[in-house]
């Protein structure tokens, strides 16, 4: 069942000059996570603007829950962690999720429920009464995150969840996101960090300069490289050399490593043989498979 659904959607600005979003078509399975990556100024911000009807089309249309986006009734069961967010710097983490509840139209009693629940979920619970305004980025985008949990949606829509935040901190936002993916959530994230991305995403969309260029499964984005990386002891050996010349097999040796050309697995096979029957320590043997940044350049180039 598709969630969310863009047809033909369009956003300009400057009358016709920016083509924010060019004619973009989309669909979001129940349950997934999508993310829409993109270079910045792609129109990843415009998007999820476009959807939460904060911004209005220029053409096309778009659905949520199979409801269209101008009914504000269709944004009831969804969440939002906007870029760039600012909170109340005077109000604690607790404050900031009961008056940000209180908007999303949620009971006192069911807030009162909640929040510790929320606060336990991205780890801020001891810092509940603490004003934000002491807190880090990280902290701040797991406020966020939860703030965006608060009316329970089925559909988080989540602007760069992880921009600006250290190693640990992107960590610690993937294992909430991991979680409420295995709780049945929808999540969409709009995200420039690719590495990140890879890790949790089912559905993988492309924009650049407001037009689609791609999107499928992120297997459809890691393909295999047709290469094998090869660790002996760390240092060069005359046997893998001699046999890629036989064979014809492209090889390279770069930090300790060799990196040869796979054409057949019976090839593959007959080198480990080769090189046991020599008594040759095998280390690791692993096909190289290309990330999805090394696609994103590929597509995108490095401007
Ligand atoms: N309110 C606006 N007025 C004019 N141009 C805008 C406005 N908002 C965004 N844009 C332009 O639309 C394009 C897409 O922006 P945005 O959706 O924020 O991209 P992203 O989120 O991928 O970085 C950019 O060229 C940006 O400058
Ligand atoms: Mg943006």
């Amino acid at each position: 069942m598709n969630v969310i659904e863009a047809k033909g959607l369009s956003k300009y600005y400057n009358n016709g000059k920016v083509k924010a979003l060019d004619n973009f078509n989309i669909e979001v399975e129940k349950g997934k996570v999508f993310s829409l990556l993109g270079p910045n100024g792609a129109g990843k911000t415009t998007f999820i603007k476009l959807i939460l009807s904060i911004i209005k089309p220029t053409s096309g249309s778009a659905k949520i829950f199979d409801g269209n986006i101008s009914d504000f009734k269709s944004r009831e069961k969804i969440g939002y962690l906007s870029e760039n967010h600012i909170f109340p710097n005077y109000l604690t983490a607790d404050q900031i999720l009961y008056y940000y509840g209180l908007m999303s139209n949620v009971s006192k009693s069911k807030l009162k429920e909640r929040i510790p629940i929320l606060l336990e979920k991205v780890k801020l619970h001891d810092k509940r009464n603490i004003k934000v305004k002491k807190f880090s980025k990280g902290m701040l985008q797991r406020l966020g995150t939860a703030q965006a949990l608060i009316n329970d949606p089925e559909i988080l829509f989540l602007d760069e969840p992880t921009d600006g935040i250290d190693p640990i901190g992107r960590i610690e936002i993937r294992e909430i996101l991991n979680e409420l993916r295995n709780e049945g959530k929808t999540i969409f994230i709009n995200s420039h960090l690719l590495s990140e991305v890879e890790r949790i995403s089912d559905e993988i969309a492309i924009l650049k300069d407001g037009k689609l260029i791609k999107r499928g499964p992120l297997e459809d984005f890691i393909n295999e490289t047709g290469y094998y990386r090869v660790l002996l002891d760390g240092s060069k050996n005359n046997i893998i050399e001699e046999y890629a010349l036989n064979k014809n097999l492209r090889i390279m040796y770069d930090k300790g490593f060799y990196k040869i050309q796979n054409k057949n697995l019976v090839d593959l096979n007959e080198l480990i043989d080769l090189l046991r029957k020599n008594k040759i320590t095998i280390s690791e043997i692993a096909p190289i498979k290309e990330t999805l940044e090394d696609y994103f350049i590929k597509v995108i180039g490095n401007n």
